[in-house]
């Protein structure tokens, strides 16, 4: 065992690089992503805890058996948790609360305690999870406050590991590094080192909707934020961490695209990363949209995709929140007046005929049913959509039966819901169903 290390933060870094292939389909520009979610503790912020709480032991603000306070959107938690656990401090943390129950029962099993505070209050209102935090760290005796927001160990974190961990694992090799933008100590120091050793990167920051950073770089006024549902990046205040200069571009990104690109982020490049990356990529895309020419584009993806399983990943949560990109954002109106338009040739069929069901063929072998019922909800869900191939939808649960075989031979397969098809010679020539058999004992009672 060689390669061992001597504990858990060890393994803080070194994360991979992957290409995009998929979700990028059409752009010129070759998209990268950095997967930061492989941190042992599930995110970027695992750098930033261990960085800061060492940085705090070596100047004596944090002694042995002493608490570490924290105001987190959970990750940053984890971190320091982690290596709270690591080396017997205590932990507490204060989060918003909107922020995921994964990430609060996850700060609770390491033992710390979690305060929630409200997210729809000012930032020096004395509820806000900035006050809250600040306040506890002044009461707390022996106590030291991580403040990933106004430290700047926090971006010196990014300065001696994510920055020069990126330049040696790419050479330098790419033209543009693009992240999220919450403390902003991610662009901030990898930004810094990036342009120390590769003068000509540019660094883009993302930011969504309802924050005040992207209006404040782009037009330098004051904006009132509104709130947004994507957790981790987007901003109320100025943090301490953010260092404009070192930003050339900003993008914004709506919920939804981002949601809706974190889901496909798993299906179609099986990445299982958070919300906030599916932002940056969202991010990326536009941004190389922009560009005259192709460029080379390094994303760091933040964290981990399971802390969002209630959310992102929670198919009814997506649709009740109105995030499925599917067609069912239309009114009943809507439905029945394109009853008479045209439609899938599998529907059209069923409606032509007055069916349910109908069998699929290949050449003249059959494969499989599909049928209303079972087309439904993959649709809805979005599992499957109108362009997919037929065959995705088929149902194998079927028999064949002889038109002059026994009624008894199926009475087993209508119970057990099976499809049962009647074949003459070689042809299916009629599907038998239950309201089949109830018209047939309700015309020919013994009596
Ligand atoms: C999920 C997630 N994404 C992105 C970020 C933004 O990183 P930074 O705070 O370094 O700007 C954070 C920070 O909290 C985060 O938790």
């Amino acid at each position: 065992m060689s390669t061992f290390k001597q504990n858990v933060c060890e393994a803080i870094g070194n994360t991979p690089i992957v290409k995009l292939n998929r979700v990028t389909a059409g752009i010129e520009s070759e998209i990268y992503v950095k997967l930061d979610y492989m941190n042992p503790g599930g995110s970027v912020k695992d750098r930033i805890g261990k960085y800061i709480v060492e940085k705090a032991i070596e100047r004596g603000d944090l002694k042995p058996g002493g608490t570490i306070i924290e105001g987190t959107s959970g990750n940053t938690g984890v971190g320091l948790a982690m290596y709270a656990a690591i080396y017997g401090y205590k932990t507490i943390f204060v989060l918003p609360d909107k922020q995921s129950i994964e990430k609060i029962n996850n700060l609770r099993a390491f033992g710390a305690k979690v305060i929630v505070t409200p997210t729809n209050v000012e930032p020096d209102d004395p509820r806000s999870y900035y006050s809250v935090s600040r306040r506890l760290a002044e009461t707390t005796p022996n106590s030291f406050y991580a403040n990933q927001y106004y430290n700047l160990d926090n971006q010196d974190a990014h300065f001696h590991s994510t920055g020069p961990e990126i330049f040696e694992q790419t050479e330098g090799n790419f033209d543009v590094f693009l992240c999220g933008v919450g403390t902003g100590g991610t662009i901030s120091g990898t930004g810094k080192y990036l342009k120390s050793v590769m003068p000509n990167v540019k660094i883009v920051g993302v930011d969504p909707v309802g924050s005040i950073l992207e209006p404040f770089f782009r037009t330098k006024k004051i904006v009132e934020a509104h709130s947004y549902v994507i957790e981790g990046i987007g901003e109320d205040i100025f943090p301490g961490n953010l260092d404009f200069s070192i930003i050339d571009d900003m993008v914004v990104v709506e919920d939804k695209e981002s949601f809706l690109m974190t889901r496909a982020l798993l299906t179609k490049e099986g990445l299982y990363a958070g919300g906030s990356s599916g932002s940056a990529v969202v991010g990326a895309i536009k941004y190389a949209q922009k560009l005259k020419e192709p460029k080379r584009i390094l994303v760091l993806l933040p964290d981990s995709g399971n802390r969002y399983t209630g959310k992102i990943y929670n198919d009814d949560w997506m649709r009740d929140n109105g995030y499925w990109d599917n067609s069912f954002n239309a009114t009943i109106r809507e439905v029945l007046s394109a009853l008479d338009k045209g439609s899938l040739p599998a529907v059209k069929l069923m409606k032509e005929y007055n069916v349910s069901q109908i069998p699929v063929y290949r050449g003249s072998k059959l494969i499989g049913m599909v049928s209303e019922s079972k087309l439904l909800r993959p649709l809805f869900e979005s599992q499957i959509s109108l362009n997919d191939n037929i065959t995705i939808g088929l149902e194998n649960n079927f028999i064949l039966v002889d038109s002059n075989d026994l009624l008894e031979k199926v009475a087993n397969a209508l119970l057990n819901k099976t499809t049962v098809l009647v074949t003459t010679g070689e042809d299916v020539t009629a599907i038998l169903t239950d309201i089949d058999i109830l018209n047939y004992m309700a015309t020919h009672r013994p009596f």
